[in-house]
């Protein structure tokens, strides 16, 4: 199966998920990020890593190629038409049966409340200065397209992160 790890950083979980029968593409615009995943010793022959936008390489992968799309603490960084057309591009190249894991902070993390609201649910906390998204169930179906149905969406216990996983019809 060949799985697309989206803004994997230097690939904790891309490691992880990475070995025989499973191809996992590693794929974050930080040079840095990927530098650091490809001097980590005995990495498994089946992880490449790609420096690139996301948006990009998804849009630019095969349809219905991919089994699984998994993403973890990445979107809060998109707009909403950003999430729109991510939503499409990964409903476009998964496999039928295939999945998109994704997990994204909650508006219910305490630090939700914190900075400057720069649109709905959109936050600059100093000393950051980029905007970052916390999302709520609404939002969440966002990321659900036309053709992925929604199998699970729950938030940690502390209610700071929801895990979400969609499947392709
Ligand atoms: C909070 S880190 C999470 C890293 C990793 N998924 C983890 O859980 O350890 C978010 C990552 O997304 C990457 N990222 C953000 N926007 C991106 C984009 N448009 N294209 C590729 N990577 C992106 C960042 O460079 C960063 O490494």
């Amino acid at each position: 199966m060949t799985v697309l790890d989206l803004g994997s950083g230097p690939g904790r979980d891309a490691r992880a998920l990475a070995g025989p029968g499973v191809r996992v593409r590693a794929i974050d615009h930080s040079p840095l990020a990927i530098a650091r995943g490809r001097a980590v010793p005995g990495l498994p022959a089946e992880l490449e890593f790609e420096e690139a936008d996301l948006l990009s390489a998804v849009a630019a992968t095969g349809t219905a190629s991919i089994d699984a799309v998994y993403a973890h603490v990445v979107y809060m960084v998109f707009s909403d038409a950003e999430l729109d057309r991510l939503a499409r591009e990964i409903a476009r190249v998964l496999r039928p049966g295939g999945v998109h894991l994704f997990a994204v902070r909650s508006t219910s993390d305490p630090i939700a409340a914190e900075g400057r609201e720069v649109a709905p649910d959109v936050r600059i906390r100093p000393p950051d200065t980029e905007p970052l998204r916390y999302f709520r169930a609404g939002t969440l179906d966002r990321l659900r397209a036309p053709g992925l149905e929604r199998v699970a969406a729950e938030e940690t216990p502390d209610r700071r992160v929801w895990y979400v996983s969609d499947r392709r019809t």
